[in-house]
Formats: structure tokens, C-alpha cells, sequence
């Protein structure tokens, strides 16, 4: 089983024989490009494949926990899970997961209930070139009927039967970060991490994680078993976290990897004002893009684009450096099904914000009013 230690990172500090290896795993893989890697630490370096410039992660990790990250991971789930367009195909899709390792990106987030499973069979045929060199993330925590969604089951016997569907599907033999995905209220929660546990010393995970709870449930989860991360929503526009979630992080040493960093596409200024949903999208139920939501928060884009465009940047960029910039221990995972989008969301590593340019932006953000967020103290429940 690997471990930190035998990972691969992109720093200084990575063994030659590990990125001999690499380079030789990518070539198998067909993709060929993997030299982008060669620890440079520059936004851009060329890409002679394809005769354009190509955003590289470089020499940055970041740590959860005790695990070792790339600064941003990729947020893999639409691209099957028909949330935010439909399902993509794995033809499609796997060139753009092994398109972020080639860019240095390490850490890989996908769930059991994506597809469901389809997602992390897409994911599993990307990584399986490269899977010692890779942080490979997922979720459990629902039941299934008929192959769709059908409620929540954390019960140990079926943490244990989800796990052993994943390890299948990712075509693994450990899951490196194994997250509860939704609080079972009929499971308390030190039961699950007891349960986590046992698959961690077992070798099927290494780490625990825990996606939406609140501060108390982290405590009573992290008292069982060490959490190494927190998933839970978390952007310029959506900030309920702010409400001692982070600071219980930050007290028990435990990582925070935000997802909707660009505010499922609104921060990557992917809609306008005149932006409508309906059903069957995903996005109509989403209270944040609501019409009225929408027109009244085109504000904080018009902020976040101002920003951006003085320093350089992109919105989408903007938004997840903002995020970089909050705390040491943040993670952003931005989801997307292209290439040059993730080129763009990489590009927002190498730039963090003073603590001065933090408080002006924040005192500005902090006087527009914005529909359809969670309450302050939406942070305080389990989701
Ligand atoms: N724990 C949880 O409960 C939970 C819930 C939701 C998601 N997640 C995880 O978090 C990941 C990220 O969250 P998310 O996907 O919901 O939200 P997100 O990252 O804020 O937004 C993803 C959307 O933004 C668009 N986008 C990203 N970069 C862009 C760019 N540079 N320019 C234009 N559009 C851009 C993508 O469209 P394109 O495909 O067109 O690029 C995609 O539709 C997911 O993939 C999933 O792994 C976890």
C-alpha cells in the first residue's frame, strides 16, 4: 500500500526514480505530454504537443491532514453525473483527467453516488496508469435501488459493501481519502468512523474524511477516528462555513477541500443576467440561480471581475486564489469537463492575496446582499 512518503509530488523533493516511472507510466497510457511536469515552477510552460501554452501546477503541494495534495485537485462528478450537463462519455472524459496529471494536479474527487458509479469508473480507467502517483478520493454514504439514489446508509456492513464497489470500479486496491458523503441520522457518526477505521487498518483507505457536517459532528467523528478533511461548499458567494466549521478545522489540524469553488460555473462567469433554468437541469433547484438570484448577484461577479481584471486574472481564477489565500490548509477541487478550463483554474495557484488586499475585498463583498446562500448558521446542522 503506498503512503506519503513513496506518493510522488511535484516538488523539488520528488525521487527521480518515481518520476522516471511516471513519465514512463503516462507514455504507456498513450498521452505522451507527461514532460510538463519537469519541475518547473512557471504559470506556463510550452506544450510543444499540441503547440500551445499549458498551465502547470509546478512545485506546490498543499497538505490535509497528514496527506499531500497538489493546491488544487480536480472535482471529477460532472462528468457523469448529468448534474450540470449530460453525462460525458469515459472516451471523452479520461484524456481530461490524465490532461490534469500531465499539468501536475495529484488529487482526484469523485463519489460512489455520481452516475451512480459511473463516475469513478471513468475515473478509475484515467488514474489506473498512474495510480501510485495519484490521491484518489471518494465518497459513500447512500443506498441505491434499481441502480438510482434511494436514501442514506451509513451502517458499517454497508460502508464495507460500498468500499469493496469502489475498489472494483477505481480499479484499486486502497481509496486514499474514503469520506462519509451525508450524515445517516440513523448511524451516529462515531460508528462510521469506527468503521472507517477498520477499513483503514485493513489497507482498503488510508485516510477519513467528512463532507457537509457540522462542527459538533467533526468533533464527535475525529474523537473515534482522525479526520484528515472536510468537503462542504465553500466560495466567495458561499460562505456559511466561515460560522466555526474553518476554525474547528484549523483547531483539530484537519483539511478543508471546498467544493463549488466557482459556485457550480457563476463565479467562472459561465452565466449572465439573462441566464433561466428548468428542469431537467440540476440548476433550476439550485435556489442561487433562481432569475431574482441571479440578476441581484450579478454584483459580487461585477466585484469578483473588477478584482480579477486589475490583477491579471480570470473570475473563475480570482475565486479559487481567494480561496488559496483564506487558509494554508484549503484544497479547492474546481469541477469541469475541459481541458482549458482546468488550464484556467490552475493558473489561480501561483498568486495569493495579501491580508490587506483580503480585508478590502472582503469589506466590499461583505456590503452586497446575496439571494439564495445558506443561512450563517446553516453551518452549525449536518446537510
Ligand atoms: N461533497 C459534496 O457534497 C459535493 C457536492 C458537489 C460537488 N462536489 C465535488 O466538488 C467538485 C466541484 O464542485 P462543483 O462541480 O459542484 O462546482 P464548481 O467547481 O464550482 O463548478 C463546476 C462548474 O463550473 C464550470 N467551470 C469550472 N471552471 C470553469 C472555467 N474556468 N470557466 C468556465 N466554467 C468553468 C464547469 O463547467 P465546464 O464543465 O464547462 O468546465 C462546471 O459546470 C465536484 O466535481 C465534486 O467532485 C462535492
Amino acid at each position: 500500500m503506498a503512503n506519503d512518503s513513496d506518493t510522488i509530488k511535484t516538488g523539488n523533493s520528488e525521487p527521480q526514480s518515481g518520476r522516471r516511472q511516471f513519465i514512463r507510466n503516462m507514455a504507456i497510457a498513450g498521452t505522451g505530454i507527461a514532460a510538463s511536469l519537469a519541475g518547473t515552477s512557471a504559470v506556463a510552460a510550452s506544450d510543444s504537443a499540441q503547440g500551445c501554452s499549458t498551465a502547470v501546477v509546478g512545485n506546490n503541494t498543499r497538505k490535509l491532514g497528514a496527506l499531500t495534495v497538489s493546491p488544487i485537485g480536480l472535482g471529477c462528478m460532472s462528468m457523469s453525473s448529468g448534474s450540470y450537463n449530460p453525462p460525458r462519455s469515459a472516451k471523452d472524459m479520461v484524456p481530461v483527467i490524465r490532461g490534469a496529471v500531465e499539468r501536475g494536479v495529484t488529487f482526484f474527487d469523485t463519489a460512489e453516488v455520481y452516475g451512480p458509479f459511473t463516475n469513478e469508473a471513468i475515473v478509475g480507467e484515467a488514474l489506473q496508469p498512474v495510480r501510485n502517483d495519484v490521491v484518489l478520493a471518494s465518497k459513500f454514504g447512500f443506498k441505491f435501488e434499481n441502480g438510482q439514489r434511494a436514501g442514506r446508509d451509513s451502517r458499517p456492513e454497508a460502508i464495507r459493501t460500498a468500499v469493496e464497489g469502489m475498489l472494483k470500479r477505481l480499479r484499486t486496491d486502497r481509496i486514499d481519502l474514503l469520506y462519509l458523503h451525508r450524515v445517516d441520522p440513523n448511524v451516529p457518526v462515531e460508528e462510521v468512523a469506527g468503521a472507517v477505521g477498520e477499513l483503514i487498518k485493513e489497507g482498503k483507505a488510508r485516510y477519513f474524511g467528512l463532507s457537509e457536517v457540522s462542527p459538533t459532528t467533526l468533533r464527535k467523528a475525529h474523537a473515534e477516528y482522525p479526520v484528515t478533511a472536510v468537503q462542504s461548499e465553500y466560495s466567495i458567494m458561499e460562505r456559511s462555513v466561515e460560522n466555526q466549521v474553518l476554525a474547528t478545522c484549523e483547531e483539530l489540524g484537519v483539511g478543508f477541500v471546498p467544493w463549488g469553488s466557482v459556485c457550480r460555473g457563476f463565479l467562472a462567469d459561465k452565466f449572465n443576467e439573462y441566464s433561466r433554468f428548468s428542469e431537467p437541469s440540476r440548476f433550476a433547484s439550485v435556489p442561487y440561480f433562481t432569475p431574482e438570484a441571479i440578476e441581484n448577484n450579478m454584483a459580487i461577479l461585477n466585484l469578483v471581475r473588477e478584482w480579477g481584471a486589475e490583477r491579471g486574472m480570470s473570475p473563475a481564477q480570482f475565486a479559487i486564489a481567494w480561496l488559496l489565500s483564506v487558509k494554508p490548509f484549503i484544497v479547492p477541487i474546481p469541477g469541469t469537463t475541459k481541458l482549458h478550463h482546468l488550464e484556467e483554474d490552475i493558473g489561480a495557484i501561483h498568486t495569493r492575496f495579501s491580508d490587506s488586499e483580503m480585508a478590502m475585498f472582503r469589506k466590499q463583498f461583505e456590503q452586497l446582499d446575496l439571494v439564495g446562500f445558506r443561512a450563517k448558521d446553516a453551518a452549525l446542522t449536518d446537510k
